[in-house]
């Protein structure tokens, strides 16, 4: 979903291809024509675009569902007794702007520089340290949280980029029929996904 979201993301806003496919050309270059992990892992332009795709498609609506199994104390005192179905505004959140300096637009580069994400109420302020994909700042619930963190993200994370990283070197991507925006995504549940119906066109480019 992830992979297919950034595509629909490609689609919409082709002033970003330009960047991102010197980006994997050159990283594949350099490194003689053969994708390896640390080559992959620094794609940061393709890093930043994944994961503000990600942060503005979030997977879930609400998410983390726990059921309490002893009774906890919230800092303001409120108390979840045992029993308790709990979960996490995972999507709002990652449209809060106590998180994420102008939530509402894509911006692609938002995780390129340290700075650019910065809330501007500095007590909340996100993603100093945590700029990667799979990184989890404030806000930030894609991938889960606390012990249970999804162990798998940074094979998910290499293996999008590479998906992402082919297909900008190999293919120009666009909507059919002059269709310039993506598609809006469907709800099933809490949860949020790309429209699994959309068409994309795949033109094979010319090679060097
Ligand atoms: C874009 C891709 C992925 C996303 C967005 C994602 C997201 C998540 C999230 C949100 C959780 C936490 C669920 C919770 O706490 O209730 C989770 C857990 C988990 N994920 Fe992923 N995941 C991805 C890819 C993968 C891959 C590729 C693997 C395995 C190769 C994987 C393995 C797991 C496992 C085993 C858990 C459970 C961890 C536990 O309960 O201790 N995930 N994932």
């Amino acid at each position: 979903m992830a992979a297919t979201h950034a595509l629909f993301d490609l689609c919409a806003m082709p002033e970003y291809v330009g960047a991102l496919r010197a980006e994997a050309q050159s990283a594949l270059a350099e490194s003689g024509g053969v994708w390896q992990y640390s080559i992959i892992k620094n794609l940061r332009q393709l890093d930043s675009f994944l994961k503000e795709s990600q942060r503005v498609n979030q997977s879930t609506f609400l998410g983390f569902d726990r059921k309490v199994m002893s009774a906890i104390k919230l800092s303001d005192g409120t108390i979840l007794p045992p029993g308790s179905l709990i979960m996490m505004p995972g999507g709002p959140m990652s449209r809060d702007p106590e998180y994420y300096k102008s939530p509402g637009s894509f911006e692609g580069r938002r995780f390129c520089s340290p700075a650019a994400n910065v809330s501007d109420d500095t007590s909340k302020a996100t993603a100093r340290t945590t700029q990667d994909y799979t990184s989890i700042e404030p806000g930030n619930l894609s991938w889960g949280n606390g012990r249970f963190t999804c162990p798998g993200r940074w094979y998910g994370a290499a293996m999008i980029k590479l998906i992402l990283a082919n297909l900008l070197i190999k293919y120009d991507v666009s909507f059919p029929g002059g269709q310039t925006e993506r598609p809006a995504n469907t709800k099933y549940d809490t949860e949020v996904h790309p429209d699994f119906g959309a068409t994309v066109r795949f033109a094979r480019r010319q090679l060097d």
